[in-house]
């Protein structure tokens, strides 16, 4: 996995805990080279899963609470790694559209030995449904990234992890308006 996803997963842990925790999940989960990662590098994924093992034992927090938090601060971040991806956009459903045929293709030309998952959006009527499949179980990471580009664009939707859905390599995500209750 390029190292970027795991650079920021230890940035992500110094800010939403402190740079403490982040040198204690890291001491912990015994990943070799100290938990110094470079972007373009490439690592297993298993590192991350202990980072993120590690930060659950130490946080009390379940992994896939963490994973999917991780998720939805990182879609910001790559909003300031990658800006010229996010150009043009206006709109949640418009940028999901076209995560696996034009942003995670430009992911394979900075990095050809990337990986990126199969990120396969359906629209059906008004439903959309975001389907994520990768050799690696990352699906809560996805489910983050899912919800954080829709509170970035301000889209008052909501996001259903379908509970059928095989995960963790595998799941689907439907994005619909919230149905609102009705006050009487
Ligand atoms: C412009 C927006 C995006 C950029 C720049 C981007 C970039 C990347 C990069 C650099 C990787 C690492 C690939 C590797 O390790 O080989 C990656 C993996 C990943 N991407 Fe994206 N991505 C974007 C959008 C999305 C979206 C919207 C989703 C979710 C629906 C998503 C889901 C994932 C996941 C879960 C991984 C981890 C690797 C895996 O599960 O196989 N990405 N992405």
């Amino acid at each position: 996995m390029k190292g970027v996803i795991i650079a920021e997963l230890i940035r992500w842990m110094e800010q939403a805990f402190s740079p403490a925790i982040a040198d204690a999940v890291i001491t912990r989960s015994e990943v070799p080279g100290d938990g110094v990662y470079t972007t373009v590098g490439n690592y297993s994924h298993a590192e991350a899963l202990a980072l993120m093992g590690a930060l659950a034992e130490i946080s009390g927090e379940p992994v896939p609470v963490l994973a999917d938090s991780y998720g939805f601060w990182l879609a910001s971040r790559f909003m300031e790694l990658y800006p010229q991806m996010f150009e043009g956009y206006t709109d949640a459903v418009t940028f999901l559209r076209d995560v696996d045929g034009q942003h995670h293709r430009e992911v394979t030309k900075l990095y050809p030995d990337a990986r990126t998952p199969s990120i396969v959006v359906d629209i059906d009527g008004e439903e959309l449904t975001v389907s994520y499949g990768s050799h690696r179980p990352l699906a809560d990471i996805a489910h983050g990234l899912v919800r954080g580009y829709i509170a970035y664009y301000g889209d008052d939707l909501e996001v259903i992890r379908d509970p059928g859905s095989p995960g963790p390599h595998a799941a689907r995500f439907l994005v619909r308006a919230p149905s609102r209750q009705s006050v009487s």
